[in-house]
């Protein structure tokens, strides 16, 4: 019995002995495939942006993308000497870059604006600079004009495999319609530019004109006409435009609405209103995957955003509304999506003067929306504490890179608004982001959105997908 047991303890020993030796086998063979596979895996994300694969000098330019770039501008000393009596007086406030940017006669204008020399003109052979994006500098179109498309935006038409850069056609005076107005520009209406590439721009022409004659119409010169945007509405074949209707004071706070047949219009110029019966001020619209379209718009004295879908046929809003970022203060909506996530970029509220973005982050479009805090990388702190010295506009998707976009803002520049530039930067959706949130317990539930600074940039080739 005893021996029998013995045996039979030995052999069940030999037995387990046995099954946990290959078991141990079994779990480190797997450990050892999980960790190969984690490690291939690694070794294909290094050359794989958003599941494509990179050939090695696309994957160079992309990290170059994101790498951070300082400014380092000297601000130059108050011109004329102070008397050492007056110095003792009242110590001059230091200058701050802010206010040279501010200060049309400083000698850093040109630094903020380059001149015309500098411009940058798809049509000349300009060598190894092809391509590149050179923010800030004047930017000319195929005949050789400043491109006019300020507050503007990209629609992709997959019917004639075009962009179309749609914007406000600032080339007039600017003026003051009276002695505190802001500084404005008649409406002339808005401009069109068509590219295949992103950067050679042909000049569509006035898509949209200003109504001369009859005082009456939104449209008439005298009044504002902001920020227009364009989506294709697949059921009715006709393009939408949505826009900024305002008298001179932006008193009269609207969307306006017109219609095409073409992306190169000419638009019918349908009506205004009052979205959901509140002001409405910088707007923008966006086209969800289920063809479904969102305005949003800043309102209630520009202290939140509200949000809403549009009708099927993108003419009009629904009655479903909901108010947004409240109490935060933000203007200039950029709305975009990545991997199921919404993105908007904003800017404060500060009339034509820059000031910090910020951008905010859902998982549903109708909110709730969370603030992730200020997207600007690089440059130097007071780039980034005015969005490199501009205004957040658009957001462009590059359907070959997905998680790159480019930023479209405007740099303005309130003496001479015609002459006020575009700033396109890389902005990449990666990476864990700074700030804890609210609704997850302190964890970061998004990734961050980052915009990156720099002087030339260009697009790797794969971004058309
Ligand atoms: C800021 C807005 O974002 C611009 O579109 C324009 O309306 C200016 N304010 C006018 O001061």
């Amino acid at each position: 019995m005893r021996a029998r047991s013995k045996h039979r303890k030995s052999t069940t020993w030999g037995c387990n002995a046995w099954s946990r030796v290959s078991m141990s086998t079994v779990v480190w063979s797997l450990i050892g495939c999980l960790l190969m596979l984690h490690l291939y895996s690694i070794v294909r994300q290094r050359d794989t942006i958003g599941g494509i694969r990179l050939h090695t000098s696309h994957h160079i330019l992309l990290r170059e993308l994101e790498a951070v770039e300082e400014e380092d501008i000297q601000i130059p000393p108050p011109k004329g000497k102070r008397s050492p009596h007056a110095a003792k007086r009242r110590p001059k406030r230091k200058t701050t870059l802010i206010d040279e940017f501010l200060d049309e006669n400083s000698q850093l204008r040109n630094v903020f604006f380059p001149d015309e020399k500098t411009a940058i003109d798809p049509m000349k052979d300009v060598g190894d600079d092809s391509f590149y994006y050179f923010p800030a500098r004047i930017w000319l179109d195929t005949e050789g004009n400043p491109i006019q498309a300020h507050g503007g935006g990209i629609l992709y038409d997959d019917r004639s495999d075009m962009y179309y850069w749609y914007g406000e056609y600032k080339d007039g005076p600017t003026y003051q319609a009276h002695k505190d107005g802001p500084a404005r520009v008649d409406i002339i209406g808005v401009g069109c530019y068509s590219s295949k590439d992103l950067w050679t721009w042909k000049n569509e022409g006035l898509v949209l004109a200003a109504e001369e004659k009859n005082e009456t119409h939104d449209l008439h010169k005298s009044n504002v006409l902001e920020r227009p945007k364009v989506i294709y509405n697949e059921r009715t074949g006709k393009y939408v435009m949505w826009m900024h209707i305002d008298d001179a004071n932006y008193t009269k706070a609207s969307v306006g609405i017109a219609i095409s047949d073409y992306p190169t219009g000419p638009f019918d110029y349908l009506y205004s209103k009052r979205p959901h019966g509140f002001e409405s001020r910088d707007m923008t619209i966006f086209r969800d995957d289920d063809g479904v379209a969102y305005l949003i718009y800043s309102s209630e004295d520009n202290s939140e955003l509200h949000i809403g879908p549009l009708t099927d046929d993108y003419l009009d809003v629904t009655n479903v509304m909901r108010q947004i970022l409240i109490k935060q203060h933000r203007e200039a909506p950029a709305l975009f999506k990545h991997e199921g996530t919404y993105y908007m970029v904003t800017s404060g509220c500060t009339g034509w003067a820059p000031n910090e973005a910020m951008v905010h982050a859902a998982d549903s479009i109708m909110g709730p929306w969370e603030t992730m805090g200020n997207p600007c990388i690089g440059g130097n702190k007071m780039f980034r504490l005015t969005t490199f010295f501009a205004q957040s506009t658009f957001v462009v998707p590059l359907p070959g890179l997905p998680g790159f976009f480019i930023f479209m803002a405007d740099r303005w520049n309130p003496p001479d608004l015609r002459d006020s530039r575009y700033v396109w930067l890389p902005l990449v959706v990666g990476g864990a982001a700074d700030l804890p949130f609210e609704y997850s317990f302190g964890f970061p539930l998004w990734s961050r959105v980052s915009i990156y600074w720099h002087r030339k940039w260009k697009l790797p080739d794969v971004w058309k997908g």
